[in-house]
């Protein structure tokens, strides 16, 4: 199969289309009408609509019947103000695509166009998922639990983010590319006074002081050393005025762990650290760990199918086989096989720039769609030959 020059025009006007007018979790009407045109003017089979609200499905059926494997694109934008000055820059005032969804989707759909072209080859189907909500934890999930992996059932799911730490084009594989994440609230609860009688009051901010402090044991002495674990506190409020005690405060926070067991002990230990501090102090805790992310652990049998496919295509310098300790979160997860789903890889890719994501200056650029959409496109026209757990004996 070759890509056509012309389509990967139309995958970077996408592109900019789509980073021109982003919108957040959840919001993205517009952007799903952009993506619905887009695939519908080549020939797609729009298979769902408004999943979790915006979410879209896309169908490419062969010729033949055969199994069926899913790409997956997410959709939403970040609250930040770009500060790029590219022509293509937001329209929308402090929202921003600042993680790289916008080409995320481009390679996606043009990969979706490009099949359709060739869907007499195609041993099988291929499903293309739009997914809502991946900066807010819960759009795979979402879509999981609407069936998004029945259907026709998919045998095996691969997504594709954007990493400026890699040259454009350039593709890393991890077993473990995103790390679990937990948000926690820890809500200190004291007795409040007057600033200038401590002793009859019990001082929440003095306590939940203390509780940052012995959270930073976590990692440095409860946590096995070669696993990689962090425990940040990233909010304390607490108190209006210099000579009044209040009556509680209030942490937030987040655990980012790589292995399930280190997720149960860290947060385990979160508890008990917070629990034990606020007592000896004479007060009282209330310690709330949300379900958060699971880690994405990437399916062997899958990294090696894409290795085989990536090298030819890309370069053997272009395919970089080796782990990145990333505490980053990703709801990619949902959709596999330790969450009850389907196996599945999510891919590093390279993009133009090396600008970190979530900052007002990244820009998935045009340098990294073609070998994308290559990459992709292939992948999914190999894997239906070859799904998953189905290798001949
Ligand atoms: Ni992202």
């Amino acid at each position: 199969m070759d890509l056509p020059g012309e389509l990967i025009e139309q995958a970077d006007e996408l592109r900019r289309r789509l980073h021109r007018h982003p919108e957040l979790a959840f919001q993205e009407h517009q952007t799903a009408r952009v993506l619905e045109e887009f695939l519908a003017g080549h020939g797609v089979e729009i298979a769902g609509r408004g999943l979790a609200g915006t979410g879209l499905v896309a169908l490419v059926r062969g010729a033949a019947a055969g199994p069926c494997v899913a790409l997956r694109a997410d959709m939403d934008a970040l609250p930040i103000r770009e500060e790029t000055g590219l022509e293509w820059a937001s329209a929308r005032d402090g929202v921003m695509h600042a993680c790289g969804h916008d080409g995320h989707m481009a390679l996606v759909a043009t990969t979706a166009a490009w099949l359709a072209r060739h869907r007499g080859e195609l041993p099988g189907t291929v499903k293309f998922i739009f997914q809502p909500g991946e900066e807010k934890g819960n759009g795979a999930r979402l879509l999981v639990e609407q069936g998004v992996l029945d259907a026709p059932p998919v045998a095996a799911i691969f997504a594709v983010h954007a990493r400026p730490q890699l040259a454009a084009g350039q593709l890393q594989l991890c077993r473990v590319p995103s790390a679990a994440t937990n948000p926690f609230t820890i809500e200190i609860l004291g007795r409040g006074g007057h600033g200038a009688y401590p002793h009859l009051a019990v001082d929440p901010i003095a306590i939940g002081a203390q509780v940052v402090v012995a959270l930073q044991q976590v990692v440095a002495r409860q946590l096995p050393p070669g696993q990689p674990a962090v425990v940040t506190v990233g909010a304390f409020s607490a108190g209006e005025m210099g000579n009044v005690i209040p009556e509680r405060a209030r942490l937030r926070g987040t655990i980012r762990t790589r292995h399930p067991e280190v997720r149960r002990q860290a947060g385990e230990a979160v508890r008990r650290i917070a629990a034990g501090v606020a007592a000896a102090l004479g007060g009282e805790c209330r310690v709330e760990i949300e379900e958060g992310t699971p880690r994405v652990r990437n399916d062997d049998e899958l990294l090696d199918l894409v290795e085989a496919v990536a090298r030819p295509l890309l370069g053997d310098d272009n395919v970089l086989r080796q782990e990145a300790v990333t505490m980053g979160g990703e709801d990619f997860s949902f959709y596999l096989s330790e969450q009850g789903g389907v196996p599945g890889c999510l891919l590093w890719l390279g993009v133009e720039t090396d600008e970190p994501i979530h900052t007002s200056r990244f820009d998935f650029g045009s340098t990294a769609l073609a070998p994308g959409i290559r990459l992709l496109g292939e992948l999914a026209y190999q894997a239906l030959q070859k799904p998953p757990g189905r290798a001949e004996p």
